[in-house]
This record gives structure tokens, C-alpha cells and sequence, in this order.
């Protein structure tokens, strides 16, 4: 198991000015960030992001959504972190996300669902190599 995990800030969040204090939360958690920027993210390149879910009735909304502005994505460091991220933002569908998660304050739907937080170790090597390399990634 690694340390690590990824996640991106998605359109809503960053258009409505929530970013500062998203990673305010994420930093208050015990969270390092190793690497970040902002983004904009082709249709296409945001299907290739998400591509596991290409079968999903959902999945071309979700392309045109993540492509609809800016994101922040980001590697984040702290011990038991992909599984400690998800409870940080709670359930996908922010009508499910427990008080006091990222996506119970700030998520709009579960489309517009204000952050990202990669599934597994393995996905969150994926999805940080997708965004930064490798001399980005300290
Ligand atoms: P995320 O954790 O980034 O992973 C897949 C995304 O698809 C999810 O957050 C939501 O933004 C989006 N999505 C839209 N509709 C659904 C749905 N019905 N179930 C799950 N995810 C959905």
C-alpha cells in the first residue's frame, strides 16, 4: 500500500470559489500536497480520465461536465490516504454525504459533486501520473 492519493477539485467548486476552502479541509485533515495546479480539461481528454466508467449511462454527461471549466487536481500524502480521502469527502451523492465531508458542504448534485478521490492505490498512481510528472511528484 502506498501513502498517496489523487484528487481533483471539479468545475463547480472551482467556478463557485470553494477551492480555498476545500484545501483548507483537506490540509486540516493532515493532508500534504505533493503536487497541484489548475487545469482544463478537453472533452476528450476528461473520457479518458474517467474511461472505467465509458459503459455508464452517466459517462457522457460527466465528460461534458468536467470539461465545462477549470479543475484543481492534486496528489495528496498522509498515512492510509486514498481510504482516509474518502471519508474526508463523503458519499458521491451529497444527499447521502455525512455532516462535516467536503461533499455535504459544498457538492451541488451527484454529477456537480464539488471533488474527486481516487478509488484505490492503484488508481491513485494512475490518476496522478494522468495530470504530473514524475519530476512534479516530491
Ligand atoms: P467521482 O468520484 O469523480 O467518480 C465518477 C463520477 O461520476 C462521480 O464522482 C460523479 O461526479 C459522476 N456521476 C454522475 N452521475 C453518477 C451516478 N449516478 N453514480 C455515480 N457517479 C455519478
Amino acid at each position: 500500500t502506498t501513502n498517496r492519493t489523487f484528487t481533483m477539485i471539479k468545475p463547480d467548486a472551482v467556478a463557485e470559489g470553494n477551492s480555498g476552502a476545500i484545501i483548507q479541509m483537506i490540509e486540516e485533515a493532515g493532508f500534504r500536497i505533493v503536487a497541484v495546479k489548475k487545469a482544463l480539461l478537453t472533452k476528450e481528454r476528461a473520457g479518458q480520465f474517467y474511461a472505467v466508467h465509458s459503459e455508464r449511462p452517466f459517462y457522457n454527461d460527466l465528460c461534458a461536465y468536467m470539461s465545462s471549466g477549470a479543475i484543481i487536481p492534486m496528489i495528496l500524502e498522509k498515512d492510509n490516504a486514498v481510504a482516509d480521502f474518502r471519508k474526508l469527502i463523503g458519499a458521491t451523492n451529497p444527499a447521502q454525504a455525512e455532516e462535516g465531508t467536503i461533499r455535504k458542504r459544498f457538492a451541488k448534485s451527484i454529477e456537480a459533486n464539488a471533488i474527486h478521490g481516487s478509488d484505490s492505490d492503484d488508481n491513485a498512481k494512475i490518476e496522478g501520473d494522468f495530470f504530473f510528472a514524475g519530476i512534479e511528484q516530491f
